[in-house]
Protein backbone atom coordinates (compact mmCIF):
# COMPACT_ATOMS: atom_id res chain seq x y z
CA UNK A 1 0.00 0.00 0.00
CA UNK A 2 1.34 3.75 -0.54
CA UNK A 3 2.02 5.80 1.60
CA UNK A 4 0.81 9.76 0.98
CA UNK A 5 2.86 13.04 2.08
CA UNK A 6 3.10 16.45 1.20
CA UNK A 7 5.57 17.22 -1.47
CA UNK A 8 4.48 20.90 -1.43
CA UNK A 9 3.04 23.49 -0.43
CA UNK A 10 2.05 27.41 -1.08
CA UNK A 11 -0.55 29.77 -0.47
CA UNK A 12 -2.01 33.51 -1.34
CA UNK A 13 -3.65 36.14 0.22
CA UNK A 14 -4.94 39.20 -1.38
CA UNK A 15 -2.89 42.50 -1.14
CA UNK A 16 -4.91 44.38 0.41
CA UNK A 17 -4.97 44.47 3.70
CA UNK A 18 -7.71 45.40 6.34
CA UNK A 19 -6.11 46.54 10.00
CA UNK A 20 -8.20 46.58 12.71
CA UNK A 21 -8.06 50.56 13.11
CA UNK A 22 -9.85 50.30 9.26
CA UNK A 23 -12.56 47.66 11.07
CA UNK A 24 -13.02 50.50 13.94
CA UNK A 25 -14.18 53.27 10.98
CA UNK A 26 -16.65 50.85 9.66
CA UNK A 27 -18.21 49.91 13.41
CA UNK A 28 -18.26 50.48 17.02
CA UNK A 29 -14.80 48.27 17.94
CA UNK A 30 -11.56 49.13 18.62
CA UNK A 31 -7.94 47.49 17.85
CA UNK A 32 -7.54 46.98 21.32
CA UNK A 33 -10.72 45.03 22.07
CA UNK A 34 -9.78 42.95 18.86
CA UNK A 35 -6.70 42.11 19.81
CA UNK A 36 -7.11 41.38 23.36
CA UNK A 37 -10.43 38.83 22.38
CA UNK A 38 -9.02 37.25 18.70
CA UNK A 39 -5.37 37.85 18.72
CA UNK A 40 -6.06 39.39 15.20
CA UNK A 41 -4.35 42.52 14.61
CA UNK A 42 -5.03 42.27 10.35
CA UNK A 43 -6.64 40.66 7.71
CA UNK A 44 -6.54 39.87 4.04
CA UNK A 45 -9.53 41.17 1.79
CA UNK A 46 -10.51 40.52 -2.14
CA UNK A 47 -12.07 44.10 -1.46
CA UNK A 48 -14.29 45.51 -4.69
CA UNK A 49 -12.11 43.26 -7.03
CA UNK A 50 -15.33 40.29 -7.21
CA UNK A 51 -12.37 37.87 -6.42
CA UNK A 52 -13.85 34.37 -5.66
CA UNK A 53 -12.08 31.35 -3.83
CA UNK A 54 -11.36 29.73 -7.20
CA UNK A 55 -9.16 32.80 -8.35
CA UNK A 56 -7.33 32.93 -4.62
CA UNK A 57 -6.64 28.94 -5.25
CA UNK A 58 -5.52 29.76 -8.77
CA UNK A 59 -2.87 31.76 -7.58
CA UNK A 60 -1.74 29.41 -4.41
CA UNK A 61 -1.26 26.89 -7.23
CA UNK A 62 0.46 28.81 -9.13
CA UNK A 63 3.06 29.77 -6.34
CA UNK A 64 3.09 25.74 -5.84
CA UNK A 65 3.70 24.70 -9.20
CA UNK A 66 6.91 27.50 -9.58
CA UNK A 67 8.05 26.41 -6.06
CA UNK A 68 8.45 22.90 -6.31
CA UNK A 69 8.79 22.82 -10.28
CA UNK A 70 6.12 20.67 -11.22
CA UNK A 71 3.56 20.25 -14.30
CA UNK A 72 -0.14 20.47 -13.69
CA UNK A 73 -0.71 17.48 -16.21
CA UNK A 74 0.82 14.96 -13.48
CA UNK A 75 -2.18 16.24 -11.54
CA UNK A 76 -5.12 13.06 -11.19
CA UNK A 77 -7.93 14.54 -8.81
CA UNK A 78 -8.15 17.75 -6.55
CA UNK A 79 -9.96 18.74 -3.64
CA UNK A 80 -11.36 21.82 -3.50
CA UNK A 81 -12.52 23.02 0.57
CA UNK A 82 -14.47 26.39 0.30
CA UNK A 83 -17.41 27.49 2.61
CA UNK A 84 -17.48 30.11 0.85
CA UNK A 85 -17.86 29.50 -2.85
CA UNK A 86 -17.88 31.19 -6.19
CA UNK A 87 -21.91 30.07 -6.59
CA UNK A 88 -24.09 28.83 -4.98
CA UNK A 89 -24.26 25.70 -7.26
CA UNK A 90 -22.23 24.21 -8.27
CA UNK A 91 -19.26 24.15 -5.73
CA UNK A 92 -15.96 25.73 -6.86
CA UNK A 93 -14.35 22.82 -7.80
CA UNK A 94 -15.03 22.52 -11.25
CA UNK A 95 -14.26 26.58 -11.58
CA UNK A 96 -11.28 26.14 -10.04
CA UNK A 97 -10.29 23.24 -12.81
CA UNK A 98 -11.26 25.16 -15.99
CA UNK A 99 -9.19 27.97 -15.14
CA UNK A 100 -6.53 26.30 -13.99
CA UNK A 101 -7.10 23.77 -17.45
CA UNK A 102 -6.52 20.76 -15.40
CA UNK A 103 -8.62 18.95 -18.72
CA UNK A 104 -11.30 16.44 -17.35
CA UNK A 105 -9.86 15.09 -14.42
CA UNK A 106 -12.15 14.80 -11.32
CA UNK A 107 -12.83 17.58 -8.67
CA UNK A 108 -14.32 16.86 -5.29
CA UNK A 109 -16.11 20.00 -3.24
CA UNK A 110 -15.55 19.72 0.31
CA UNK A 111 -18.05 22.02 2.82
CA UNK A 112 -16.54 21.68 6.23
CA UNK A 113 -15.85 24.95 7.20
CA UNK A 114 -12.78 25.96 9.64
CA UNK A 115 -12.54 21.97 9.19
CA UNK A 116 -12.54 21.61 5.69
CA UNK A 117 -8.28 21.57 4.76
CA UNK A 118 -8.42 18.36 7.51
CA UNK A 119 -11.42 16.22 5.53
CA UNK A 120 -9.95 17.57 2.14
CA UNK A 121 -6.44 16.08 2.80
CA UNK A 122 -7.96 13.25 4.59
CA UNK A 123 -10.29 12.35 1.55
CA UNK A 124 -7.05 13.00 -0.93
CA UNK A 125 -5.15 10.36 1.75
CA UNK A 126 -7.38 7.45 1.25
CA UNK A 127 -7.72 7.75 -2.55
CA UNK A 128 -3.67 7.72 -2.42
CA UNK A 129 -3.79 4.63 0.13
CA UNK A 130 -6.42 2.50 -1.92
CA UNK A 131 -4.37 3.13 -5.24
CA UNK A 132 -6.73 5.54 -6.81
CA UNK A 133 -4.62 8.05 -7.43
CA UNK A 134 -1.29 9.37 -7.04
CA UNK A 135 -1.24 13.08 -6.97
CA UNK A 136 -3.60 14.78 -5.71
CA UNK A 137 -3.95 18.76 -5.32
CA UNK A 138 -6.24 19.70 -1.96
CA UNK A 139 -7.50 23.20 -1.98
CA UNK A 140 -8.55 25.56 1.01
CA UNK A 141 -9.74 28.61 -0.09
CA UNK A 142 -11.86 31.28 1.44
CA UNK A 143 -13.45 34.43 0.28
CA UNK A 144 -14.90 35.59 3.76
CA UNK A 145 -14.65 39.49 3.73
CA UNK A 146 -17.51 39.89 1.22
CA UNK A 147 -19.96 38.06 3.50
CA UNK A 148 -19.37 39.55 6.71
CA UNK A 149 -21.51 42.32 8.20
CA UNK A 150 -19.20 45.32 8.34
CA UNK A 151 -22.13 47.13 11.05
CA UNK A 152 -22.59 47.51 14.59
CA UNK A 153 -24.84 44.49 14.52
CA UNK A 154 -22.27 42.01 13.14
CA UNK A 155 -19.04 43.30 14.80
CA UNK A 156 -19.03 39.56 16.86
CA UNK A 157 -18.16 37.85 13.68
CA UNK A 158 -16.95 40.30 11.37
CA UNK A 159 -13.44 41.08 12.74
CA UNK A 160 -12.65 37.87 13.14
CA UNK A 161 -12.30 36.97 9.16
CA UNK A 162 -10.07 37.28 6.54
CA UNK A 163 -9.44 35.95 2.46
CA UNK A 164 -7.02 33.40 1.37
CA UNK A 165 -6.01 30.52 -0.46
CA UNK A 166 -3.63 27.42 0.14
CA UNK A 167 -2.51 24.78 -1.90
CA UNK A 168 -0.95 21.52 -1.34
CA UNK A 169 0.24 18.68 -3.32
CA UNK A 170 0.04 15.00 -1.78
CA UNK A 171 1.51 12.28 -3.52
CA UNK A 172 2.05 8.59 -3.01
CA UNK A 173 5.62 7.50 -1.41
CA UNK A 174 6.49 3.31 -0.78
CA UNK A 175 8.60 5.01 2.20
CA UNK A 176 7.03 5.00 5.49
CA UNK A 177 6.99 8.92 6.22
CA UNK A 178 3.91 10.80 5.31
CA UNK A 179 0.02 11.02 6.94
CA UNK A 180 -0.13 8.59 9.57
CA UNK A 181 -3.48 9.03 10.32
CA UNK A 182 -6.49 10.78 9.90
CA UNK A 183 -9.44 11.39 12.85
CA UNK A 184 -12.81 13.01 12.04
CA UNK A 185 -15.82 14.36 13.87
CA UNK A 186 -19.21 15.82 13.29
CA UNK A 187 -21.57 17.02 16.07
CA UNK A 188 -24.93 18.30 13.60
CA UNK A 189 -26.77 19.43 16.88
CA UNK A 190 -25.12 22.83 17.52
CA UNK A 191 -25.74 23.22 13.56
CA UNK A 192 -27.56 26.77 15.29
CA UNK A 193 -24.12 28.19 16.91
CA UNK A 194 -22.55 28.87 14.05
CA UNK A 195 -23.38 29.21 10.07
CA UNK A 196 -25.06 31.22 6.88
CA UNK A 197 -28.42 29.90 6.59
CA UNK A 198 -29.10 32.05 3.71
CA UNK A 199 -29.38 31.50 0.97
CA UNK A 200 -31.45 28.45 1.43
CA UNK A 201 -33.25 25.65 -0.90
CA UNK A 202 -35.60 25.79 1.90
CA UNK A 203 -37.45 28.77 1.72
CA UNK A 204 -39.40 29.98 -2.03
CA UNK A 205 -36.94 32.34 -3.97
CA UNK A 206 -34.34 30.82 -1.80
CA UNK A 207 -33.68 34.32 -0.33
CA UNK A 208 -35.69 37.63 -0.31
CA UNK A 209 -35.51 41.51 0.06
CA UNK A 210 -36.74 41.09 3.62
CA UNK A 211 -34.22 38.42 4.60
CA UNK A 212 -31.63 40.56 3.39
CA UNK A 213 -32.80 43.70 5.56
CA UNK A 214 -32.95 40.61 8.57
CA UNK A 215 -29.35 40.06 7.51
CA UNK A 216 -29.99 36.62 7.07
CA UNK A 217 -27.30 36.30 4.64
CA UNK A 218 -24.05 37.28 6.88
CA UNK A 219 -21.99 34.55 9.03
CA UNK A 220 -23.89 34.08 12.57
CA UNK A 221 -22.09 33.11 15.60
CA UNK A 222 -22.60 31.97 19.44
CA UNK A 223 -18.99 32.96 19.83
CA UNK A 224 -19.10 31.45 24.24
CA UNK A 225 -20.61 28.35 22.49
CA UNK A 226 -18.47 27.75 19.75
CA UNK A 227 -15.14 28.75 22.45
CA UNK A 228 -17.18 26.12 24.57
CA UNK A 229 -16.74 23.52 22.15
CA UNK A 230 -13.76 24.01 20.29
CA UNK A 231 -11.55 24.13 23.92
CA UNK A 232 -12.90 20.82 24.23
CA UNK A 233 -12.73 19.11 21.00
CA UNK A 234 -9.52 20.29 19.60
CA UNK A 235 -7.30 18.26 22.72
CA UNK A 236 -9.63 15.46 22.51
CA UNK A 237 -8.68 14.82 18.55
CA UNK A 238 -5.18 15.64 19.11
CA UNK A 239 -4.99 13.31 21.81
CA UNK A 240 -7.26 10.60 19.89
CA UNK A 241 -4.54 11.21 17.36
CA UNK A 242 -1.70 10.32 19.21
CA UNK A 243 -2.84 7.72 21.08
CA UNK A 244 -3.92 5.82 17.89
CA UNK A 245 -0.29 6.18 16.67
CA UNK A 246 0.70 5.13 20.09
CA UNK A 247 3.04 8.60 20.86
CA UNK A 248 2.78 11.08 23.00
CA UNK A 249 2.79 14.53 23.25
CA UNK A 250 6.37 14.86 24.08
CA UNK A 251 7.14 12.92 20.54
CA UNK A 252 5.40 16.17 18.34
CA UNK A 253 7.47 18.14 16.39
CA UNK A 254 4.67 20.58 15.75
CA UNK A 255 1.29 21.26 16.26
CA UNK A 256 -0.67 23.47 13.34
CA UNK A 257 -4.01 24.36 14.52
CA UNK A 258 -6.87 25.70 12.50
CA UNK A 259 -6.16 29.69 13.03
CA UNK A 260 -9.70 30.20 15.28
CA UNK A 261 -9.19 33.05 17.51
CA UNK A 262 -5.84 32.92 19.47
CA UNK A 263 -7.50 32.66 22.74
CA UNK A 264 -8.59 29.17 21.59
CA UNK A 265 -5.25 28.21 20.19
CA UNK A 266 -3.90 29.42 24.33
CA UNK A 267 -6.65 27.76 26.15
CA UNK A 268 -6.00 24.69 24.15
CA UNK A 269 -1.92 24.75 25.12
CA UNK A 270 -2.99 24.95 28.66
CA UNK A 271 -4.94 22.10 28.59
CA UNK A 272 -2.26 20.14 27.03
CA UNK A 273 0.75 21.78 28.85
CA UNK A 274 1.95 22.67 25.43
CA UNK A 275 4.38 25.45 24.92
CA UNK A 276 4.68 28.24 22.53
CA UNK A 277 7.63 26.66 20.82
CA UNK A 278 5.39 23.74 19.70
CA UNK A 279 2.24 25.30 18.42
CA UNK A 280 2.57 27.35 15.49
CA UNK A 281 -0.10 30.42 14.87
CA UNK A 282 -0.22 33.12 12.61
CA UNK A 283 -3.78 34.48 13.15
CA UNK A 284 -2.31 37.73 13.75
CA UNK A 285 -1.63 38.69 9.98
CA UNK A 286 -4.47 36.84 8.58
CA UNK A 287 -7.61 36.66 10.46
CA UNK A 288 -9.40 33.15 10.45
CA UNK A 289 -9.25 32.16 7.14
CA UNK A 290 -11.45 29.37 7.21
CA UNK A 291 -10.41 26.12 5.28
CA UNK A 292 -7.13 27.87 4.20
CA UNK A 293 -5.82 28.79 7.51
CA UNK A 294 -4.11 25.47 8.18
CA UNK A 295 -2.65 24.97 4.72
CA UNK A 296 -1.52 28.78 5.21
CA UNK A 297 -0.47 28.08 8.28
CA UNK A 298 1.37 24.86 7.24
CA UNK A 299 2.90 26.25 4.48
CA UNK A 300 4.69 29.54 6.59
CA UNK A 301 5.34 27.23 9.56
CA UNK A 302 7.80 25.18 6.53
CA UNK A 303 9.23 28.82 5.38
CA UNK A 304 10.10 29.52 8.97
CA UNK A 305 12.24 26.53 9.34
CA UNK A 306 9.75 24.74 11.92
CA UNK A 307 9.38 21.34 10.62
CA UNK A 308 12.87 19.01 9.87
CA UNK A 309 12.56 15.81 8.63
CA UNK A 310 11.26 12.97 10.41
CA UNK A 311 9.29 15.25 12.64
CA UNK A 312 5.70 14.49 13.93
CA UNK A 313 3.27 17.33 12.63
CA UNK A 314 -0.03 17.35 14.14
CA UNK A 315 -3.27 19.62 11.93
CA UNK A 316 -6.03 19.89 13.81
CA UNK A 317 -9.48 21.70 12.95
CA UNK A 318 -12.86 22.50 14.57
CA UNK A 319 -15.73 24.79 13.31
CA UNK A 320 -19.05 25.36 11.60
CA UNK A 321 -21.39 22.28 11.81
CA UNK A 322 -19.74 21.30 14.37
CA UNK A 323 -16.88 19.26 12.21
CA UNK A 324 -13.94 18.55 13.85
CA UNK A 325 -10.47 16.81 13.10
CA UNK A 326 -6.81 16.03 13.28
CA UNK A 327 -4.15 14.58 11.01
CA UNK A 328 -0.97 12.91 12.54
CA UNK A 329 1.85 13.05 9.65
CA UNK A 330 5.48 12.16 9.92
CA UNK A 331 7.65 14.75 7.69
N1 LIG B 1 -15.78 45.12 19.30
C1 LIG B 1 -16.16 45.61 20.47
N2 LIG B 1 -17.07 45.02 21.27
C2 LIG B 1 -17.60 43.86 20.84
C3 LIG B 1 -17.26 43.28 19.62
C4 LIG B 1 -16.31 43.96 18.83
N3 LIG B 1 -15.90 43.50 17.64
N4 LIG B 1 -17.95 42.14 19.48
C5 LIG B 1 -18.71 41.99 20.58
N5 LIG B 1 -18.51 43.04 21.41
C6 LIG B 1 -19.13 43.32 22.68
C7 LIG B 1 -20.43 42.60 22.87
O1 LIG B 1 -21.48 43.32 22.25
C8 LIG B 1 -20.55 42.58 24.38
O2 LIG B 1 -20.99 43.83 24.81
P1 LIG B 1 -22.01 43.93 26.08
O3 LIG B 1 -21.25 43.34 27.23
O4 LIG B 1 -22.26 45.40 26.17
O5 LIG B 1 -23.20 43.12 25.67
C9 LIG B 1 -19.10 42.42 24.81
O6 LIG B 1 -18.27 42.83 23.71
C10 LIG B 1 -18.75 41.00 25.17
O7 LIG B 1 -19.29 40.18 24.17
P2 LIG B 1 -19.04 38.67 24.17
O8 LIG B 1 -19.60 38.05 22.92
O9 LIG B 1 -19.47 38.12 25.48
O10 LIG B 1 -17.46 38.71 24.07
P3 LIG B 1 -16.47 37.58 24.36
O11 LIG B 1 -15.53 38.03 25.40
O12 LIG B 1 -17.14 36.26 24.49
O13 LIG B 1 -15.67 37.56 22.99
C11 LIG B 1 -15.55 36.31 20.97
C12 LIG B 1 -16.32 37.35 21.74
C13 LIG B 1 -14.16 36.86 20.68
C14 LIG B 1 -16.23 36.05 19.64
C15 LIG B 1 -15.48 35.05 21.85
O14 LIG B 1 -16.75 34.62 22.21
C16 LIG B 1 -14.74 33.96 21.22
O15 LIG B 1 -13.53 33.98 21.17
N6 LIG B 1 -15.50 32.96 20.69
C17 LIG B 1 -14.91 31.90 19.94
C18 LIG B 1 -15.47 31.97 18.60
C19 LIG B 1 -14.45 32.07 17.54
O16 LIG B 1 -13.31 32.40 17.73
N7 LIG B 1 -14.87 31.72 16.38
C20 LIG B 1 -14.00 31.72 15.27
C21 LIG B 1 -14.76 31.22 14.12
S1 LIG B 1 -15.28 29.61 14.38
C22 LIG B 1 -13.98 28.67 14.31
O17 LIG B 1 -13.07 28.94 13.59
C23 LIG B 1 -13.91 27.55 15.18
Amino acid sequence: MLNSYIKGIAFFVPDKVLTNDDLSKLMDTSDEWIKSRTGIHQRHTVGDNQLGPSDLAVEATKKLFDKINYDKSDIDFVVFATSTPDYFVPGSGSIFQEKMGLDNIGVLDIRQGCAGFVYALTVADKFIKSNTYKNILVIGAEVQTTQLDFDDEGRGTAVLFGDGAAACLLTGTESKKGILSTHLHTDGRFIKELGTEYPSSKFKDIITENDVRERKHHIHMNGREVFKHAVRRFPEVILEGLEYNNISLDDVGIVIPHQANYRITKAVQKQLGVGDEKVFSNIHNYGNTTAASIGIALSEALEQDKIKKDDIVILVAFGAGFYWGSIVIKW
